[in-house]
Protein backbone atom coordinates (compact mmCIF):
# COMPACT_ATOMS: atom_id res chain seq x y z
CA UNK A 1 0.00 0.00 0.00
CA UNK A 2 1.61 3.25 -0.70
CA UNK A 3 2.07 5.52 1.84
CA UNK A 4 0.25 8.81 1.71
CA UNK A 5 2.03 11.64 1.96
CA UNK A 6 0.44 15.12 3.23
CA UNK A 7 3.58 17.30 2.50
CA UNK A 8 2.55 18.88 -0.64
CA UNK A 9 3.71 22.39 -0.59
CA UNK A 10 6.59 24.17 0.36
CA UNK A 11 4.71 25.37 3.63
CA UNK A 12 4.56 21.60 4.84
CA UNK A 13 8.03 21.20 4.48
CA UNK A 14 8.56 23.98 6.47
CA UNK A 15 6.80 22.81 8.98
CA UNK A 16 9.07 19.09 9.35
CA UNK A 17 11.44 21.69 10.45
CA UNK A 18 11.89 21.44 13.84
CA UNK A 19 10.60 24.14 16.09
CA UNK A 20 13.86 24.53 17.86
CA UNK A 21 15.66 25.52 14.13
CA UNK A 22 12.67 27.25 12.72
CA UNK A 23 12.75 29.84 15.93
CA UNK A 24 16.29 30.77 15.34
CA UNK A 25 17.65 33.29 13.05
CA UNK A 26 20.21 32.97 10.32
CA UNK A 27 23.39 34.09 11.36
CA UNK A 28 24.28 37.18 9.39
CA UNK A 29 27.15 39.67 9.19
CA UNK A 30 26.44 43.57 7.80
CA UNK A 31 27.98 43.65 4.86
CA UNK A 32 27.26 47.08 2.58
CA UNK A 33 29.01 46.85 -0.93
CA UNK A 34 31.47 49.56 -1.48
CA UNK A 35 32.87 49.45 2.03
CA UNK A 36 36.89 50.83 2.24
CA UNK A 37 37.30 50.06 5.52
CA UNK A 38 35.78 46.90 7.34
CA UNK A 39 36.43 47.16 11.00
CA UNK A 40 33.45 45.17 11.75
CA UNK A 41 34.26 41.10 12.71
CA UNK A 42 37.53 41.14 14.46
CA UNK A 43 39.57 39.80 11.37
CA UNK A 44 43.21 40.48 11.07
CA UNK A 45 44.30 43.87 8.53
CA UNK A 46 46.80 41.78 7.43
CA UNK A 47 46.56 39.06 4.46
CA UNK A 48 49.37 36.84 3.82
CA UNK A 49 52.40 37.94 2.19
CA UNK A 50 52.72 37.90 -1.15
CA UNK A 51 55.83 35.39 -1.18
CA UNK A 52 53.53 32.83 0.96
CA UNK A 53 50.52 32.91 -1.32
CA UNK A 54 52.95 32.56 -4.10
CA UNK A 55 54.62 29.24 -1.87
CA UNK A 56 50.47 27.89 -1.47
CA UNK A 57 50.19 28.42 -5.47
CA UNK A 58 52.70 25.49 -6.10
CA UNK A 59 51.13 23.61 -3.07
CA UNK A 60 47.84 23.64 -5.15
CA UNK A 61 49.75 22.01 -8.50
CA UNK A 62 51.15 19.37 -5.62
CA UNK A 63 48.11 18.38 -4.27
CA UNK A 64 45.65 15.23 -5.09
CA UNK A 65 42.56 17.37 -5.66
CA UNK A 66 40.69 13.74 -6.61
CA UNK A 67 41.74 12.11 -2.87
CA UNK A 68 39.88 12.45 0.31
CA UNK A 69 41.90 14.34 3.17
CA UNK A 70 42.98 12.41 6.40
CA UNK A 71 39.93 12.94 8.83
CA UNK A 72 42.03 14.63 10.71
CA UNK A 73 45.00 17.21 8.92
CA UNK A 74 47.59 14.96 10.49
CA UNK A 75 50.49 17.55 9.80
CA UNK A 76 48.46 20.57 11.28
CA UNK A 77 47.69 18.23 14.11
CA UNK A 78 51.23 17.96 15.19
CA UNK A 79 52.41 21.45 14.39
CA UNK A 80 49.66 22.64 16.90
CA UNK A 81 50.28 20.02 19.54
CA UNK A 82 53.87 21.09 19.48
CA UNK A 83 53.05 25.05 19.88
CA UNK A 84 50.43 24.17 22.92
CA UNK A 85 53.23 21.53 24.46
CA UNK A 86 50.30 18.84 24.20
CA UNK A 87 50.04 15.29 22.46
CA UNK A 88 48.39 15.79 18.97
CA UNK A 89 45.83 13.59 20.24
CA UNK A 90 44.62 16.17 22.71
CA UNK A 91 43.50 18.48 19.60
CA UNK A 92 40.88 18.30 16.99
CA UNK A 93 41.41 20.50 14.16
CA UNK A 94 37.81 21.76 12.72
CA UNK A 95 36.35 24.14 10.14
CA UNK A 96 36.92 27.03 12.17
CA UNK A 97 36.56 27.23 16.16
CA UNK A 98 32.35 27.92 15.15
CA UNK A 99 32.34 24.06 13.87
CA UNK A 100 33.23 22.58 17.37
CA UNK A 101 30.32 24.42 18.86
CA UNK A 102 28.21 22.09 16.70
CA UNK A 103 30.19 19.27 18.30
CA UNK A 104 29.48 20.39 21.58
CA UNK A 105 26.23 20.10 21.09
CA UNK A 106 25.82 16.84 19.69
CA UNK A 107 28.41 15.87 22.30
CA UNK A 108 26.74 17.41 25.72
CA UNK A 109 23.09 18.61 24.84
CA UNK A 110 19.85 16.52 25.25
CA UNK A 111 16.93 18.44 25.24
CA UNK A 112 16.86 19.97 29.29
CA UNK A 113 19.99 19.04 29.76
CA UNK A 114 21.23 22.22 32.06
CA UNK A 115 23.76 24.56 30.50
CA UNK A 116 25.10 27.81 32.35
CA UNK A 117 26.54 30.83 29.59
CA UNK A 118 27.02 34.26 30.78
CA UNK A 119 26.09 37.35 28.81
CA UNK A 120 26.83 38.90 26.84
CA UNK A 121 29.04 36.14 25.07
CA UNK A 122 29.54 35.38 21.64
CA UNK A 123 26.11 34.37 20.14
CA UNK A 124 26.98 30.77 18.55
CA UNK A 125 26.69 29.16 21.88
CA UNK A 126 23.08 30.16 22.69
CA UNK A 127 22.23 29.01 19.43
CA UNK A 128 23.32 25.77 20.06
CA UNK A 129 21.56 26.00 23.22
CA UNK A 130 18.60 26.62 21.65
CA UNK A 131 19.24 23.96 18.70
CA UNK A 132 19.71 21.51 20.99
CA UNK A 133 16.66 22.46 23.38
CA UNK A 134 19.02 22.79 26.62
CA UNK A 135 17.88 24.39 29.58
CA UNK A 136 20.14 27.23 29.29
CA UNK A 137 21.15 29.43 32.34
CA UNK A 138 22.14 32.66 31.41
CA UNK A 139 24.06 35.28 34.01
CA UNK A 140 24.29 38.75 33.69
CA UNK A 141 27.67 40.64 33.49
CA UNK A 142 28.99 42.70 36.57
CA UNK A 143 28.32 46.68 35.76
CA UNK A 144 31.78 46.60 34.27
CA UNK A 145 30.66 43.84 31.53
CA UNK A 146 32.90 41.53 32.98
CA UNK A 147 31.84 38.01 33.62
CA UNK A 148 30.31 37.72 37.02
CA UNK A 149 32.50 34.63 38.27
CA UNK A 150 30.68 34.71 41.95
CA UNK A 151 27.16 34.56 39.53
CA UNK A 152 28.76 31.72 37.30
CA UNK A 153 29.82 29.58 40.25
CA UNK A 154 26.23 29.65 41.66
CA UNK A 155 24.64 29.07 38.91
CA UNK A 156 26.74 25.73 37.45
CA UNK A 157 26.47 24.70 40.80
CA UNK A 158 22.44 24.71 41.24
CA UNK A 159 21.59 24.01 38.03
CA UNK A 160 24.04 20.91 37.48
CA UNK A 161 25.43 22.43 34.53
CA UNK A 162 26.88 19.66 31.96
CA UNK A 163 28.26 22.63 29.90
CA UNK A 164 29.25 25.96 30.35
CA UNK A 165 31.23 28.12 27.95
CA UNK A 166 33.56 31.10 29.00
CA UNK A 167 35.15 33.21 26.63
CA UNK A 168 38.31 34.95 27.16
CA UNK A 169 39.05 37.43 26.30
CA UNK A 170 35.21 37.69 25.49
CA UNK A 171 33.68 38.65 22.33
CA UNK A 172 31.66 41.15 22.32
CA UNK A 173 33.06 42.65 25.17
CA UNK A 174 37.12 42.88 24.87
CA UNK A 175 37.07 41.42 28.54
CA UNK A 176 39.49 39.13 30.29
CA UNK A 177 38.97 36.70 33.14
CA UNK A 178 41.86 35.89 34.87
CA UNK A 179 42.72 32.34 35.08
CA UNK A 180 42.13 31.96 38.72
CA UNK A 181 38.74 32.98 38.14
CA UNK A 182 38.57 30.56 35.23
CA UNK A 183 39.84 27.99 37.82
CA UNK A 184 36.88 28.86 40.21
CA UNK A 185 34.27 28.49 37.68
CA UNK A 186 35.76 24.87 36.90
CA UNK A 187 36.87 23.42 40.07
CA UNK A 188 33.03 24.55 40.62
CA UNK A 189 31.31 22.82 37.70
CA UNK A 190 29.34 19.52 37.96
CA UNK A 191 29.64 19.43 34.36
CA UNK A 192 32.53 20.72 31.24
CA UNK A 193 33.46 23.92 30.80
CA UNK A 194 34.72 25.21 27.53
CA UNK A 195 37.21 28.37 27.42
CA UNK A 196 36.66 30.03 23.94
CA UNK A 197 40.40 31.49 23.60
CA UNK A 198 39.82 32.85 20.60
CA UNK A 199 41.80 36.54 21.04
CA UNK A 200 43.99 34.51 23.70
CA UNK A 201 47.16 35.97 21.70
CA UNK A 202 46.06 39.55 22.10
CA UNK A 203 45.60 39.10 25.82
CA UNK A 204 48.77 38.36 28.88
CA UNK A 205 46.99 36.14 31.13
CA UNK A 206 48.44 32.72 30.58
CA UNK A 207 45.78 30.08 28.51
CA UNK A 208 43.62 27.74 30.38
CA UNK A 209 45.54 25.23 28.33
CA UNK A 210 47.52 25.19 31.75
CA UNK A 211 44.30 24.13 33.98
CA UNK A 212 43.62 20.85 32.41
CA UNK A 213 46.07 17.91 34.05
CA UNK A 214 44.42 19.55 37.04
CA UNK A 215 40.82 19.98 36.10
CA UNK A 216 40.48 17.40 33.07
CA UNK A 217 36.81 19.05 32.41
CA UNK A 218 37.94 22.28 31.14
CA UNK A 219 38.60 22.46 27.33
CA UNK A 220 39.96 24.86 25.13
CA UNK A 221 38.71 26.59 22.19
CA UNK A 222 41.00 28.56 19.72
CA UNK A 223 40.93 29.85 16.51
CA UNK A 224 43.47 30.67 13.25
CA UNK A 225 40.85 33.09 11.89
CA UNK A 226 41.77 36.64 14.03
CA UNK A 227 45.68 37.03 15.61
CA UNK A 228 46.60 34.59 12.86
CA UNK A 229 44.81 36.27 10.06
CA UNK A 230 43.48 33.09 8.55
CA UNK A 231 39.71 34.05 8.64
CA UNK A 232 38.71 32.95 5.17
CA UNK A 233 40.91 29.59 5.77
CA UNK A 234 38.70 28.45 8.37
CA UNK A 235 40.55 26.56 10.31
CA UNK A 236 40.08 26.41 14.71
CA UNK A 237 41.23 23.60 17.15
CA UNK A 238 40.01 22.20 20.37
CA UNK A 239 42.56 21.10 23.20
CA UNK A 240 41.17 18.55 25.54
CA UNK A 241 42.20 15.19 27.13
CA UNK A 242 42.94 12.37 24.56
CA UNK A 243 39.88 10.30 25.86
CA UNK A 244 37.71 13.03 25.73
CA UNK A 245 38.94 13.80 22.02
CA UNK A 246 38.41 10.47 20.92
CA UNK A 247 34.48 10.12 22.20
CA UNK A 248 34.18 14.00 20.09
CA UNK A 249 35.48 12.44 17.73
CA UNK A 250 32.21 10.32 17.19
CA UNK A 251 29.50 13.38 16.94
CA UNK A 252 31.88 15.00 14.13
CA UNK A 253 31.38 14.81 10.43
CA UNK A 254 34.32 13.41 8.46
CA UNK A 255 37.15 15.30 6.20
CA UNK A 256 36.23 18.69 7.59
CA UNK A 257 39.50 19.99 7.00
CA UNK A 258 40.41 20.54 3.52
CA UNK A 259 44.15 19.76 1.79
CA UNK A 260 45.07 23.20 1.38
CA UNK A 261 43.39 24.78 4.19
CA UNK A 262 45.68 22.56 6.25
CA UNK A 263 49.12 23.41 3.82
CA UNK A 264 48.17 27.14 4.17
CA UNK A 265 47.90 27.10 7.82
CA UNK A 266 50.97 24.89 7.96
CA UNK A 267 53.09 27.38 5.93
CA UNK A 268 51.97 30.18 8.44
CA UNK A 269 53.03 28.06 11.01
CA UNK A 270 56.33 27.53 9.69
CA UNK A 271 56.95 31.63 9.48
CA UNK A 272 58.28 31.75 12.85
CA UNK A 273 57.62 35.17 14.33
CA UNK A 274 55.12 36.55 11.56
CA UNK A 275 52.11 35.96 13.85
CA UNK A 276 53.82 37.63 16.79
CA UNK A 277 54.81 40.72 15.21
CA UNK A 278 51.47 41.14 13.83
CA UNK A 279 50.02 40.53 17.71
CA UNK A 280 52.30 43.12 18.68
CA UNK A 281 51.40 45.54 15.56
CA UNK A 282 47.84 44.83 16.60
CA UNK A 283 48.07 45.49 19.87
CA UNK A 284 49.91 48.86 19.31
CA UNK A 285 46.54 49.32 16.78
CA UNK A 286 44.26 48.89 19.27
CA UNK A 287 46.13 50.93 22.29
CA UNK A 288 46.41 54.37 19.93
CA UNK A 289 42.25 53.55 19.00
CA UNK A 290 41.59 53.34 22.86
CA UNK A 291 43.55 56.49 23.24
CA UNK A 292 41.77 58.81 20.41
CA UNK A 293 38.32 57.48 21.26
CA UNK A 294 38.74 58.48 25.45
CA UNK A 295 39.91 61.76 24.02
CA UNK A 296 36.68 62.32 22.31
CA UNK A 297 33.66 64.20 24.07
CA UNK A 298 30.88 62.19 25.36
CA UNK A 299 32.60 58.96 24.38
CA UNK A 300 32.74 55.95 26.66
CA UNK A 301 35.46 52.89 25.80
CA UNK A 302 35.24 49.58 27.67
CA UNK A 303 38.48 48.38 28.40
CA UNK A 304 39.82 45.51 26.38
CA UNK A 305 42.30 42.62 26.38
CA UNK A 306 41.47 41.64 22.86
CA UNK A 307 42.21 43.28 19.12
CA UNK A 308 39.18 45.24 19.60
CA UNK A 309 36.68 47.70 21.85
CA UNK A 310 33.38 48.72 22.06
CA UNK A 311 32.04 52.30 23.47
CA UNK A 312 29.39 54.32 23.67
CA UNK A 313 29.21 58.17 22.26
CA UNK A 314 26.09 60.43 22.99
CA UNK A 315 24.64 59.35 19.41
CA UNK A 316 22.25 56.24 19.34
CA UNK A 317 24.07 53.27 17.41
CA UNK A 318 22.02 53.23 14.77
CA UNK A 319 22.47 56.21 12.87
CA UNK A 320 25.91 56.68 13.79
CA UNK A 321 26.36 52.99 12.30
CA UNK A 322 24.54 54.28 9.22
CA UNK A 323 26.87 57.62 8.76
CA UNK A 324 29.66 55.41 9.06
CA UNK A 325 28.78 53.45 6.43
CA UNK A 326 28.25 56.61 4.21
CA UNK A 327 31.92 57.69 4.86
CA UNK A 328 32.91 54.28 4.01
CA UNK A 329 33.40 52.71 6.62
CA UNK A 330 32.28 49.53 8.70
CA UNK A 331 32.14 48.50 12.20
CA UNK A 332 29.49 46.82 14.39
CA UNK A 333 26.51 47.77 15.89
CA UNK A 334 26.05 45.71 19.10
CA UNK A 335 22.73 47.04 19.92
CA UNK A 336 21.34 42.79 19.30
CA UNK A 337 23.08 42.35 23.04
CA UNK A 338 20.73 43.61 25.39
CA UNK A 339 23.48 45.33 27.98
CA UNK A 340 24.78 46.56 24.78
CA UNK A 341 21.98 48.60 23.33
CA UNK A 342 24.06 52.31 22.04
CA UNK A 343 27.57 50.09 21.86
CA UNK A 344 29.64 49.88 18.18
CA UNK A 345 32.25 47.55 18.17
CA UNK A 346 35.46 48.16 16.07
CA UNK A 347 38.56 45.87 15.58
CA UNK A 348 42.09 46.80 14.89
CA UNK A 349 42.99 48.03 11.46
CA UNK A 350 45.98 49.10 9.97
CA UNK A 351 47.31 52.90 10.61
CA UNK A 352 45.77 54.36 7.76
CA UNK A 353 42.29 52.10 8.12
CA UNK A 354 42.04 53.11 12.07
CA UNK A 355 42.79 57.21 10.72
CA UNK A 356 39.89 56.69 8.22
CA UNK A 357 37.59 55.13 11.42
CA UNK A 358 38.74 57.68 13.46
CA UNK A 359 38.34 60.44 11.23
CA UNK A 360 34.87 59.66 10.05
CA UNK A 361 33.79 58.95 13.79
CA UNK A 362 34.85 62.12 14.47
CA UNK A 363 33.42 64.02 11.90
CA UNK A 364 29.91 62.42 12.39
CA UNK A 365 29.81 63.17 15.94
CA UNK A 366 30.95 66.52 15.51
CA UNK A 367 28.90 67.32 12.39
CA UNK A 368 25.64 65.74 13.88
CA UNK A 369 26.26 67.90 17.17
CA UNK A 370 26.62 71.10 15.49
CA UNK A 371 23.56 70.39 13.36
CA UNK A 372 21.31 69.67 16.64
CA UNK A 373 20.34 66.56 15.66
CA UNK A 374 22.36 63.98 17.81
C1 LIG B 1 34.62 34.32 20.79
C2 LIG B 1 34.68 33.80 19.39
N1 LIG B 1 34.76 32.49 19.18
C3 LIG B 1 34.80 31.96 17.95
C4 LIG B 1 34.75 32.78 16.84
C5 LIG B 1 34.74 32.18 15.46
O1 LIG B 1 35.93 31.65 15.11
P1 LIG B 1 36.13 30.83 13.76
O2 LIG B 1 36.40 31.81 12.70
O3 LIG B 1 37.32 29.98 14.09
O4 LIG B 1 34.94 30.00 13.50
C6 LIG B 1 34.66 34.15 16.99
C7 LIG B 1 34.56 35.01 15.80
O5 LIG B 1 34.26 36.16 15.81
C8 LIG B 1 34.63 34.67 18.30
O6 LIG B 1 34.53 35.98 18.49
Amino acid sequence: MAVETSVTSTDDVIDCIRPAVRERSEYVVDSPPDIEVKLNQNESPFDLPDDLKAELQEEVEDIEWNRYPNEQPTRLREALAEREGVSPESIIVANGSNELTYTFGLAFLDPGTPMVLPRPLFSLYKKVARLQDATLTEVPPRDDLRFDTKGLVTAVQKTGARLTVLATPNNPTGRALRLSETERIAAASPGVVVVDEAYVEFNSEASAVELMDEHPNVMVLRTMSKAFGLAGARIGYLVAQPPVVRELMKARLPFMVDRLTERTALALLRRGGLVEERVRQLQVSITEVVEALKTMDGVEVVPTQANFVIFTTPMAADPLQDSLIDRGVLVRNMGGYPELEGYLRVNAGTRAENKAFLAALEKTLYSSVSDGDA
